[in-house]
């Protein structure tokens, strides 16, 4: 097994910057790779000032200066002769699969055998990416979570010809990051099926997401009213949506009406904000104005009382046991703690382990409501068997 060294990111936006920091801050050599010298130049600057705050908080630890950690990182726009010497790349371009299949075509033509080759794709098959690359067997994903140094989970995932070995490297290395909020949780990912783990258990959220934008819209409610209706949450479901980006939103949802279901479909909203440009905080404007920070709350704007908790918490429930069925995890415990690490959401499994007949319900009532069949109750979830798979 090679040692890994020198680290390739491929693709300098919003998680390829985060990914190199907590490389940098591993300890790790690493080069920056974007289309145009202005998107390297800002993802280096956005990596130093991060870690800059950490070295006045003397949170780098004894000796260590942000200089010297920065030293071990490069930039260049050429793939190719980046690779040269890579032991491992890390691939975090636009989420669109032929894009993808380029950049691994080019790293397993340009680069050493035992280097492996890792996707932080939110959603397409790592099996379609190796075999791009030529070079199957050492291709996986490694799948980050936003913001990358405050986030502890990282999804390591089996494509259909990783090695073992791949995996086992991915998995190491991935232990090895740093993270600012506790310490990282990996969990490792049997199948490459669409969304991988928390995406997935998530991801049908996303249609009854799209029938409440779409309502409020219909009905002319504003985005601060149905904001009020998510308090208590991580965060607002709007401006959520904005932080993940509109476009990896859209992308994602027409992904997954090819390869779940076509209740996926992205909703008007959505369609609307993406064909607009508006891919919230990345471009300044989304459903919000990201021009002054992060939007804040509007009490005076009172509740949408469109939005029911109960209805994501059934959806999240019924896929988790669609995950389980599909041996693409063995355990709901791991599903409560990687949806912890990865999104900060309470686990939905633990407590609803004497809930199953309520929870078919509810989704029973939802596909009344939405008429999508995706939200049909799976045979897990209504035989109860899925409790003793812990
Ligand atoms: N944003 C999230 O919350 C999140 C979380 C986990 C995974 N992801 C995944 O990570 C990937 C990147 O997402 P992001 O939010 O950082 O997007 P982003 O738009 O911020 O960054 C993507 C970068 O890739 C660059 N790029 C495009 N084509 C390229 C090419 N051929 N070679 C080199 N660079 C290229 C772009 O110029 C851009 O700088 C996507 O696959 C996304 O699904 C995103």
């Amino acid at each position: 097994m090679h040692d890994i060294k020198n680290i390739v990111i491929i693709g300098s936006g919003q998680m390829g910057s985060g990914i190199g920091q907590v490389a940098l801050m591993a300890g790790y050599n690493v080069t920056m790779i974007d289309i145009k010298d202005e998107f390297v130049d800002k993802a280096y600057i956005l990596i130093e000032n991060g870690i800059k705050k950490l070295e006045e908080k003397g949170a780098l630890g004894e000796g260590i200066s942000a200089a010297d950690i920065m030293e071990r990182c490069k930039k260049s726009t050429d793939i190719a002769s980046a690779m040269k010497d890579a032991d491992l790349m890390i691939e975090a371009v636009v989420e669109n699969m032929n894009i993808k299949k380029d950049v691994f075509k080019t790293c397993g033509e340009n680069s050493r055998s035992h280097c492996i080759l890792a996707s932080n794709t939110s959603t397409m098959s790592i099996t379609e990416m190796g075999k791009a690359s030529g070079r199957p067997d050492k291709c996986i994903g490694l799948h980050f979570f936003n913001p990358v140094p405050l986030m502890r989970l990282i999804e390591v995932i089996y494509s259909e010809e990783s090695s073992n070995e791949s995996i086992e490297i991915g998995m190491n290395f991935s232990e090895k990051l740093p993270c600012l909020k506790g310490k990282r949780y990996i969990a490792k990912v049997l199948k490459d099926r669409p969304g991988f783990l928390v995406n997935r258990i998530t991801a049908p959220v996303q249609i009854y997401q799209n029938y409440v934008f779409d309502s409020c819209a219909e009905r002319g409610i504003s985005w601060e009213a149905l904001d009020n209706d998510t308090i208590g949450g991580p965060m607002a479901i709007t401006v959520l949506a904005d932080f993940t980006g509109i476009d990896t939103m859209y992308h994602g949802q027409l992904y997954y009406s090819k390869t779940l279901s076509p209740d996926f479909a992205p909703g008007r909203v959505v369609t609307q904000l993406f064909n607009e440009g508006k891919f919230g905080a990345k471009t300044g404007q989304g459903f919000h104005d990201w021009s002054k920070g992060r939007p804040q709350p509007n009490k005076d704007a009172g509740k949408a009382k469109i939005y029911n908790i109960k209805y994501p918490i059934a959806i999240m429930v019924n896929e988790a046991c669609r995950t389980l069925e599909e041996a693409i995890i063995p355990s709901w415990k791991v599903i409560d703690d990687a949806l912890m690490a990865g999104f900060n959401m309470p686990p939905p499994m633990a407590p609803n382990i004497n809930n199953s007949a309520k929870i078919v319900d509810d989704l029973n009532e939802l596909m009344d409501l939405t008429g999508k069949e995706y939200f049909k109750p799976c045979d897990l979830l209504i035989s109860e068997k899925w409790v003793d798979m812990k």
